[in-house]
């Protein structure tokens, strides 16, 4: 097993800086940078065309990817909704043939996903799964497949394959917004550069961790919070999840607007907040933080250098200036930097967590 880990000491941290490569891998062929289009084997242009309307499910870490790629699509004007699989008999709306139901799920074997999938298909909508895992059980169900290309992920908590779901998720609106709403986003060519280089910058992000003794900082707080509004929400939901499943502290990730209508009861200055800005919104979440903090809280401001939050910050965890779309992406990963320190400064077991399984094949 530590031959599999190489020079890190858990497989977590070796999947984390693995993002670099298995994102190029995920958007290798992908892109058409002189079409300035998505190149997606399986889905040229018109492959979504009488879609009208597209409903995610996902169980865990792939729910927040597919919160990611809900909101994304959304913005760009198709009619979308995210749902926890476990949820789905009862939060989803009605689906029909004009239906495209995105599962999202790494191992494909979620057995919550599988029956939200089933229920689809008896419904008559069209199923397409979002993956890492070649002839998985989702894969077979699903009419049609995209493969992330991650490789294998060891660690229980999910690190790697959510940044290449989001990333994947992300191309993938951009040839259902097509197809849909009948044009692509304004700044398209844009956007598939900074995707094209996001490898790239996320080797930036690894390579300048100074996320240990922030972690150590704040470790003997009594919860940590996490909120970010759009495209942040599902970084904040992510980066709680990471936090409680291998570091055993209380965690929760909110809408940063929503923190005003209950959780600031809980803002103490035993209560860290950090705070993800993505460069849409940033002036309102900032006057959420800013809430929190005239309660105590400390705030962790991650942002890009510069950014005008860091005249209230604590604290900072520096993220690149890069498109809103992948802002989150950045936040994402300093998050599991984090994560990882707090646990390991805790002795936790990172890679096998209490009571977790990295796939769950009962419902
Ligand atoms: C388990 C794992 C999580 C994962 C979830 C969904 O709960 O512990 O890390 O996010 O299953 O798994 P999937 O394979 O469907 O993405």
């Amino acid at each position: 097993e530590q031959a599999g880990k190489g020079e890190y000491d858990h497989f977590m941290l070796k999947e984390i800086y693995e993002q670099g490569t298995s994102l190029s891998q995920a958007i290798e062929g992908r892109i058409d940078h002189e079409a300035g289009d998505v190149a997606l084997e399986s889905f040229p242009p018109g492959t979504f065309e009488g879609i009208e309307r597209v409903q995610f499910v996902a169980c865990g870490t792939s729910y927040h990817a597919a919160l990611y790629g809900s909101i994304a699509m959304n913005c760009a004007g198709v009619q979308t909704s995210a749902h926890l699989a476990n949820e789905y008999g009862v939060s989803a709306p009605p689906v029909d043939e004009d239906t495209l139901v995105i599962a999202v799920t790494q191992s494909g074997e979620t057995a919550d996903t599988l029956s939200a999938m089933r229920q689809a298909a008896a419904d008559g909508a069209r199923l397409l799964t979002v993956t890492n895992v070649v002839g998985s059980t989702a894969a077979r169900l699903a009419d049609d497949t995209l493969l992330i290309r991650a490789g294998p992920e060891i660690g229980v908590a999910a690190t790697k394959t959510f940044s290449s779901q989001a990333v994947m998720l992300l191309l993938l609106a951009q040839r259902v917004t097509g197809d849909v709403v009948g044009e692509q986003r304004a700044n398209l060519e844009a956007l598939l550069e900074d995707v094209s280089a996001l490898p790239e910058t996320i080797e930036s992000v690894l390579e300048d961790d100074d996320s240990r003794d922030l972690a150590e900082t704040y470790l003997d707080s009594q919860s940590f919070f996490f909120i970010g509004r759009g495209l942040g929400f599902p970084v904040a939901l992510e980066g709680a999840l990471k936090f409680k499943e291998i570091t055993y502290e209380h965690a929760e990730g909110f809408a940063s607007g929503e923190l005003k209508h209950g959780p600031l009861a809980l803002v103490t200055p035993e209560t860290p907040v950090f705070a993800i800005f993505t460069g849409e919104e940033d002036e309102k979440v900032l006057n959420n933080a800013e809430e929190a903090q005239t309660r105590g809280a400390p705030v962790i401001a991650v942002c890009p250098e510069g950014h005008r939050a860091l005249n209230v910050a604590d604290a900072h965890l520096e993220i690149p200036d890069v498109d809103p779309d992948l802002a989150g992406l950045l936040a994402n990963v300093q998050l599991q930097l984090v994560s990882y320190h707090a646990a390991n400064a805790l002795g936790r077991p990172i890679d096998k967590p209490r009571n977790l399984a990295k796939s769950v094949t009962v419902e």
